[in-house]
């Protein structure tokens, strides 16, 4: 009788169980629906179709637990919750002065049919531009501390996309773009081919980094990242280039492991965002909505600006980081030597301060400024760098001074040649300096191999630590830069003062590497930009001929470089190259003085992953807009039609073009520069270069101004 009562109950539980399995849980807002389904193994998987099409087929979910039963299967739903945001919130600073967070959640709590009985939910959030979904552990009797040593999520394609990738590595973002279908990803060519400087680590040959961008044979672009990664890895995507499914494939910490954690708690967001129209994934912001509002108060001293910098100048070989050479660095007196080709020397940043200051650019970057540069690349120890001893050339007070008395502020440098749990030791003493001297902002570095422990970049203890690093800065009012960290996720928003990172391949690659290629900067804004700003350090007007290093150029026309300035969102922004050549190109300059670098509003008047962006931005609080156009290898013509200006309204628009002749490779520094009265019915024409671009400011004005003509 017992066992037949058993038997009964059984089927009845499987029966819920089944019922289940048949009618999936969903949530959709407008074209984007979600299902969740558990399958006959109480296995957790969702789909997502846009538009009534399939565009991510069924796939798992789920997380592995290190010497444990993994939470990836044997669950039953237990209960589900449903939620709906419609809000506004303003970001300190950014792409546009107000944010819409629109999305349906479902929280599905499960529960594992065995004695541990174990929770775990799976948050959905339905956006109009996509999902973002994260895995939840609640306080738990039998789930306290655990290990994760696996992530089961999938993302499987319905197509062979066309896909814009980097191959996976644990500890940099720093390379090109390859262009290629998904079943034809194979990273062992161009791990080759890369002339990054950090240490490369990832045995997986069919590893590539987030965000990934896709385009479907259908013409949907799709673009898959992750938003908010604290306490976690990285997540980099194993491609299954048979089956075309993608599977989270996290970074291990130095011993292996991916994250250890401590209920309650939950995992980054997985964010799958998608549209039938390229721009709007530029402006999605599904990321952003994600991560929690501020944690910092008081944000007045957080200010966006343009930045120079004795740096360029070491980049190219003109100067160097160090005082001394390696050879001779301490004299029979026990000082230095100097090389006679140290470029943080006291007059040299007068000179930055001075052109600063004359051509309204707030801050003034100096590196090599400190002992430790004789012998630090590739010199694994810690205590290679001090961070409050400059060298002997480089008298910090006579130059805060100097800087106070011509408006300008100082940026700090702070590399630590990856010496990370050397730098949280002397963070606070790092930053008491910076705010004796009035440095408001630092850049950071992390180049070559984290030590002590051999933790990679991307692993989650480095996640941790760049985060630490910006609390810590926060404390100080420090703004924060970071070179060579894990690529952004949207923290910018809960830490404004995390005002850019590197985490990609920068204009500098031109300097010293193969260079960027002409298509490069129509995939950045794709990819490297999706998760927040990057200091890309734009604005190399000189592009030929500005090295010691033999065949190296920019890959751009100099128009294309001052249109960066818009295409590629940071709320700082280096102008690059060296005072000297701005001012041989004075005229082209003006527009790096006078573009925003704060907006109100971002429209996106035309784009093409790896072909061609044009971007229109209102600067905050003014009434001026900013154009930038980028084209790849290919020259074109485009129309960008002025209709966001204000009806009725006219306005001056300073075109600057690449000159009829020019071409990225041949005549680079071809350009002219015109001025029109135009208003909101005018469509300008653009003739881009070869690997060219164009920029345009465009100013109201309340006058007629004698000799300007209307844009016909
Ligand atoms: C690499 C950074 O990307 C670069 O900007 C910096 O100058 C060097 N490291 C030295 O810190
Ligand atoms: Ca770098």
């Amino acid at each position: 009788m017992k066992k037949i009562l058993t038997c009964i109950i059984s089927l009845l539980l499987l029966n819920r169980v089944m019922a289940q399995q048949a009618t999936p849980i969903s949530a959709s807002m407008n074209k984007v629906k979600l299902d969740f389904m558990l399958d006959a193994g109480g296995r957790p998987e969702y789909k997502v179709d846009y538009a009534g099409k399939l565009l991510i087929n069924v796939s798992r979910l789920g997380i592995k637990l290190a010497n444990d039963i993994s939470l990836d299967s044997n669950f039953v739903v237990i209960n589900t919750e449903r939620k709906s945001v419609d809000e506004n919130w303003k970001p300190v600073w950014g792409e546009v002065s107000t944010i819409r967070n629109h999305y349906e959640q479902v929280t599905i709590h499960l529960k594992q049919k065995n004695n541990l009985g174990r929770l775990m939910d799976i948050v959905f959030r339905v956006f109009e531009d996509g999902v973002g979904f994260r895995y939840e552990f609640p306080v738990q009797p039998n789930l306290k501390y655990f290990i994760v040593s696996d992530e089961v999520t999938e993302f499987a394609l319905t197509g062979d996309h066309k896909t814009f990738w980097i191959p996976g590595d644990y500890d940099t973002n720093e390379y090109p773009y390859s262009t290629t279908k998904i079943s034809e990803i194979d990273n062992r060519s161009v791990v080759n081919g890369s002339d990054d400087i950090a240490v490369k680590v990832c045995p997986d040959k069919y590893a590539v980094q987030t965000p990934l961008m896709m385009k479907t044979a259908d013409g949907l672009y799709i673009n898959i990242h992750e938003a908010a990664l604290v306490n976690y890895s990285a997540m980099l995507l194993h491609v299954d280039t048979k089956t075309l499914k993608l599977k989270a494939s996290l970074v291990p910490d130095a011993v292996g492991n991916m994250a250890y954690m401590h209920a309650a708690c939950h995992t980054p967001w997985r964010t799958i965002i998608v549209s039938n129209k390229a721009g709007e994934i530029l402006t999605s912001k599904i990321i952003l909505n994600l991560n929690d509002p501020s944690k910092i108060e008081n944000t007045s001293w957080i200010k966006p600006m343009k930045f120079v910098g004795v740096w360029w100048e070491m980049q190219t070989g003109k100067s160097t980081w160090n005082y001394s050479n390696r050879s001779d660095t301490v004299g029979a007196d026990g000082q230095l030597i100097p090389n006679h080709k140290h470029g943080g020397n006291t007059p040299n940043v007068e000179r930055y301060i001075d052109f600063a200051s004359k051509n309204g650019i707030k801050g003034v970057l100096v590196e090599g400024w400190n002992y430790g540069w004789e012998n630090w690349f590739g010199n694994w120890q810690e205590n290679v760098f001090s961070f409050v001893t400059p060298y002997p050339d480089f008298d910090v007070t006579a130059i805060t001074q100097y800087a106070k008395a011509k408006g300008v502020v100082m940026i700090m440098h702070n590399e630590t040649s990856g010496s990370a749990t050397d730098y949280e030791r002397q963070m606070d003493t790092a930053f008491r300096f910076m705010n004796k001297y009035g440095y408001t902002s630092v850049k950071t570095g992390y180049v070559g191999k984290i030590i002590p422990r051999g933790e990679h970049h991307d692993g989650a203890w480095m996640v941790n630590h760049y985060v630490r690093a910006v609390q810590k800065a926060a404390e100080y009012h420090i703004m924060i830069d970071e070179h060579e960290p894990v690529r952004p996720t949207g923290l910018q928003r809960t830490y404004p003062n995390w005002m850019a990172c590197e985490a990609g391949r920068g204009n500098e690659y031109n300097a010293f590497g193969h260079g960027d290629k002409p298509e490069h900067e129509t995939i950045m804004p794709f990819t490297r930009f999706m998760g927040g700003p990057m200091d890309f350090t734009p604005g190399i007007l000189k592009v030929k001929d500005f090295t010691v290093l033999p065949n190296k150029q920019v890959h751009t026309t100099l128009v294309k470089q001052l249109a960066l300035y818009v295409v590629l969102y940071s709320p700082i922004q280096m102008a690059a190259d060296l005072p000297e050549n701005y001012e041989k190109y004075a005229d082209a300059f003006q527009f790096i003085k006078d573009v925003g670098v704060d907006w109100d509003d971002t429209k996106i008047i035309q784009a093409e992953p790896g072909e061609y962006i044009t971007t229109a931005r209102k600067e905050k609080g003014t009434e001026n807009w900013f154009v930038g156009a980028v084209t790849n290898q290919d020259g074109r013509d485009e129309i960008a039609p002025l209709d966001f200006l204000n009806k009725g309204q006219k306005y001056i628009a300073t075109i600057y073009a690449d000159g009829d002749d020019a071409d990225w490779d041949k005549n680079p520094e071809s350009y002219k520069i015109t001025s029109y009265l135009v208003d909101a019915n005018t469509k300008i024409k653009l003739k881009l270069a070869p690997g060219g671009g164009a920029a345009i400011s465009i100013k109201p004005v309340n006058i007629d101004i004698k000799g300007l003509t209307k844009y016909k």
